[in-house]
Parts: C-alpha cells; structure tokens; sequence
C-alpha cells in the first residue's frame, strides 16, 4: 500500500525502518497511553517483520503503515487501520520530535477516505486512554464523534485501563 497526502508518505513497512522506529518506540513518554512498549531492539525488529509478514496475507485485513515526510522521506512515525467486516479500527503513534504539527491528524483522514473509499465500511472507530488529551483531540479533529467511554475493559502493565471510544459513520465522512 502507498498513500500521498499533502505533506505526507504513507506506505508498507520494510525492515530497515526499524532503526527509525525504534527512536520513538523505546521512549517511554510515547508508549505511556500504548499497549505496548517502551521497546527494546529485538522487540521493534520483530514488530517489523511480524508486519511484513502480514503483508503477504490473502485478503489481508491488518494494515500497519510507516509515515514520512514527502520532503525529506524521513520516518516519523506509524499508523494503521484494521478491517472488521463493515467497521474499520485505526490507530497511530509518531516521534515527538514531530508532535503538534497536525501530522497525526493528516494520517488519520487518509485512513479514514482508505476506510470508506476503498474498504466501503459504514464505520471507523478508536480508541485512546483518557489520560491522552493529544489523541482525543485528534480524532475529534478529523469528525469523530466521542460514544463512549469504556470502564476498565483492558489489562496492560499490570493494571486495568479505561478507554474512550470515538466514531464516525460513512454518511459523516467529508474528505
Ligand atoms: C497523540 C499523537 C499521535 C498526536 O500527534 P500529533 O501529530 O501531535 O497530532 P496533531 O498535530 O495532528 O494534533 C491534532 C490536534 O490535537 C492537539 N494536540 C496534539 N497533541 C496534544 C497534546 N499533547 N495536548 C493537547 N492537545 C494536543 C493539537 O494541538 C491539534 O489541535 P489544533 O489543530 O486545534 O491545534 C502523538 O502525541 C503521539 O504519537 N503520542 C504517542 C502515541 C499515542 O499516544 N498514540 C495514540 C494512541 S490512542
């Protein structure tokens, strides 16, 4: 898969760009609201191939994308999107270097057009902890309706977390 948007590459991961993951995903400000993390190297190598792996699937449902800058092709960070019949989940985590620029943002529409263009699903989803003000400020800026809020519904790092849930349905969408 191959995205361009304005300022932005969104493509397949290739296992040299696990150098350049690495750089944020063993940071523990970046993973603190994640499932996973902070990484070591052996981890985001495997991420990685494990992801190009999943490439090769018929009919492939899971999709976990490198972002780069179009200018410089630099790495940094990751989105992705996961199929479920007619609803899609997406998701994203970049290098703080490049936070509060809108790039999370613009890789998010263009999960969401990839979404109902491509996917014709009737509805997007997310998911972020509540404690992450940056993600939910990027899913209600790209349409996302806020529907809930899900109590204690995953154990990670030793404790139950609570989420937010946000949506947006096909008859929603704007490009
Ligand atoms: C959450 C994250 C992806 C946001 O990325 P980003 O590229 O900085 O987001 P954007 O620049 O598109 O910001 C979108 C809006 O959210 C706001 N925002 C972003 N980070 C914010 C923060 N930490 N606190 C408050 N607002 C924030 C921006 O100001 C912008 O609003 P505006 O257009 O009104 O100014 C980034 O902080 C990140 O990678 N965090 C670690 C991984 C993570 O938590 N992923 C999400 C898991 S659910």
């Amino acid at each position: 898969m191959y995205i361009e948007t304005s300022r932005l590459i969104i493509r397949d991961l290739v296992m040299e760009d696990w150098v350049h993951i690495h750089v944020y995903a063993s940071n523990p400000k970046v993973t603190e609201h994640m499932i996973w993390g902070p990484n070591d190297e052996d981890e985001t190598k495997s991420y990685v191939k494990q992801q190009i792996e999943n490439q090769r699937a018929v009919d492939r449902t899971d999709f976990e994308f490198a972002v780069l800058l179009k200018d410089s092709n630099q790495l940094i960070g990751g989105c992705g999107i996961y199929i479920k019949e007619l609803n899609a989940e997406i998701g994203y985590c970049f290098n703080p270097e490049y936070w509060r620029k809108g790039y999370a943002s613009e890789a998010s529409k263009a999960l969401l057009k990839l979404a109902f263009e491509k996917f014709k699903v009737h509805r997007v989803y997310a998911t972020c902890r509540p404690g992450n003000i940056g993600s939910a400020n990027v899913l209600s800026k790209i349409g996302m309706k806020k529907e809930g809020h899900l109590r204690e519904h995953l154990w990670t790092k030793g404790k139950f977390h609570d989420s937010y849930l946000f949506s947006i349905l096909e008859n929603e969408y704007t490009e």
